[in-house]
């Protein structure tokens, strides 16, 4: 039985994301989604929890994904829970350079390798940050989000006006 991680900070989760969660649960029996208990990104505009829920959500037709928190090493997380794999996606060239350094640093420290995935061509220019923004001054995110994470979104900050 092959279990794969897909860690990250989901803040919050959007359809690039989705879309590496789906495509990784076909190779794999098992794919915990990892979302890191992050203190030094003191600025998370959604609760682990709330990312939690978010996440369970927008996975809910997939019956062999977990979704679970992490924090220090993710490749002790990988190895207390019997993952082989990590995986990410690709979006870019600008993706690569630090992408491999982890990829490195974590086969490195443990033996345990990461696969990539190339990033759906629709998504390449999709990263939560810009989520946060986009809603945040008002603009549309409903083709860039699950529909849960854009009432989340409408929810955290209302009208076009920008206020949280
Ligand atoms: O969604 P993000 O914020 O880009 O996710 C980054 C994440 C959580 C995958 C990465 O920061 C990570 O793996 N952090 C855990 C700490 C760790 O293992 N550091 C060494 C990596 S070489």
């Amino acid at each position: 039985m092959a279990t794969a991680l897909c860690p990250g900070s989901f803040d919050p989760v959007t359809n690039g994301h989705l879309d590496i969660i789906e495509r990784t649960s076909r190779h794999f029996d098992t794919v915990i989604v990892a979302v890191i208990r992050n203190p030094q990104k003191a600025q998370s505009l959604f609760t682990l929890e709330e990312r939690q829920a978010m996440l369970a959500e927008v996975t809910a037709h997939l019956s062999n994904i977990r979704i679970e928190f992490f924090k220090g090493l993710l490749v002790d997380f990988a190895k207390d829970h019997g993952a082989a794999a990590i995986v990410k996606g690709l979006r870019a060239v600008s993706d690569f350079d630090y992408e491999l350094q982890m990829a490195q640093m974590n086969q490195k420290l443990s033996g345990i390798d990461t696969f990539f995935i190339s990033t759906s061509p629709q998504y390449s220019f999709l990263s939560s940050s810009l989520v946060r923004e986009v809603a945040r001054f008002g603009g549309d995110v409903s083709t860039l989000v699950p529909p849960a994470v854009a009432k989340r979104l409408e929810g955290r900050f209302g009208n076009a006006d920008g206020a949280a």
